[in-house]
C-alpha cells in the first residue's frame, strides 16, 4: 500500500500557494487543497497545481442529497485530482452515488475517502447537538464500516484511530490522518497529536501535515524530515 506525506496548502491565494510550491525544486509533494484555497481561487488552482506535477487531495467534504453529490463528484473527477472526500453522515446512499459520479468512463476514479465524525466534535456535542448517544469511538468505527461497505477507499481519522479502523475495515482500507506534529514542536489548535514516526507505528497510510511544514523556517527541510520520519 502506498504511504505518503500530504502537505495541507492552507493558504488564501494562488500567489502564496505557488510561491510556497516554488520552494520545492527537487521533489513534488502530494498536496491537499481545502475549502479556503478552493473557494478563493476556484478550480483553476487545482489545474495549475496539477500541471506542476503534484498529486492532489481535494478536501471539500461534500454532504448533500445523493443526486447532487453524484453530479458534483462527476465535475471534480474531471479535474483529475487523486483523492477527494465527503461526510459519511450523508449515509451509504450518498456515498454510493458519489462513487458513481466520480467514476470516469474508463472505470478509473480518484480515491474517495470519508470524514467520520470531525475531530472538533466531542462526545458531549455529538450527544447534545446531534442526539447520537453511542460512544464517539463506536460511531467513528461504524461510519468507517459504512464507508467501506459503500466501496470507498478509506477515511480521514486520527492516527490514534488508524489501527482500529484497519481492524474493522481491513488493511487495504486507507487511513488519512491529520494531527501530526514533530516532537517538541508547536501544537497550535490541534488537541490530540502524534509525531510522523508514531503515526507510522499506529498504521496511518497518509499523514496530512500543514503548519509544521508551511510555517517552518525551512519548509523543504521540514517536509524532508517528515517524510524520513514517516516512511522510515
Ligand atoms: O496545520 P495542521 O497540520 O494542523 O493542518 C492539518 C490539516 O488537516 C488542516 O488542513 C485541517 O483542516 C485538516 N484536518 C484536521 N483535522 C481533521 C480533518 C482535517 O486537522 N479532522
Amino acid at each position: 500500500m502506498a504511504k505518503d506525506v500530504i502537505i495541507a496548502l492552507d493558504f488564501d491565494s494562488k500567489e502564496k500557494t505557488l510561491a510556497f510550491l516554488d520552494l520545492f525544486t527537487e521533489e513534488k509533494p502530494f498536496v491537499k487543497i481545502g475549502m479556503e484555497l478552493y473557494y478563493a481561487e476556484g478550480p483553476e488552482i487545482v489545474r495549475a497545481i496539477k500541471a506542476r506535477g503534484h498529486k492532489i487531495f481535494l478536501d471539500l467534504k461534500l454532504h448533500d442529497i445523493p443526486n447532487t453529490v453524484k453530479k458534483s463528484m462527476a465535475v471534480l473527477s474531471g479535474l483529475d485530482v487523486d483523492m477527494t472526500n465527503l461526510h459519511a453522515s450523508g449515509t451509504k446512499a450518498m456515498m454510493e452515488a458519489a462513487l458513481e459520479g466520480l467514476t470516469r468512463p474508463d472505470g478509473t476514479r480518484p480515491m474517495l475517502i470519508a470524514v467520520t465524525q470531525l475531530t472538533s466534535t466531542s462526545q458531549e456535542r455529538m450527544t447534545n447537538d446531534l442526539l447520537i448517544e453511542k460512544p464517539l469511538d463506536e460511531v467513528v468505527l461504524h461510519y468507517a464500516k459504512c464507508a467501506a461497505e459503500s466501496g470507498l477507499a478509506g477515511v480521514v481519522c486520527s492516527p490514534l484511530e488508524a489501527g482500529k479502523v484497519h481492524e474493522v475495515c481491513g488493511n487495504d482500507f486507507v487511513t488519512v490522518t491529520p494531527g501530526v506534529r514533530f516532537a517538541g514542536g508547536e501544537v497550535g489548535d490541534q488537541v490530540r497529536v502524534t509525531t510522523p514516526e508514531k503515526a507510522r507505528e499506529l498504521g496511518s497510510d497518509y499523514i496530512v501535515v500543514g503548519r509544521p511544514i508551511t510555517a517552518a523556517e525551512d519548509p523543504v527541510a521540514a517536509y524532508r524530515r517528515c517524510v524520513k520520519e514517516f516512511l522510515g
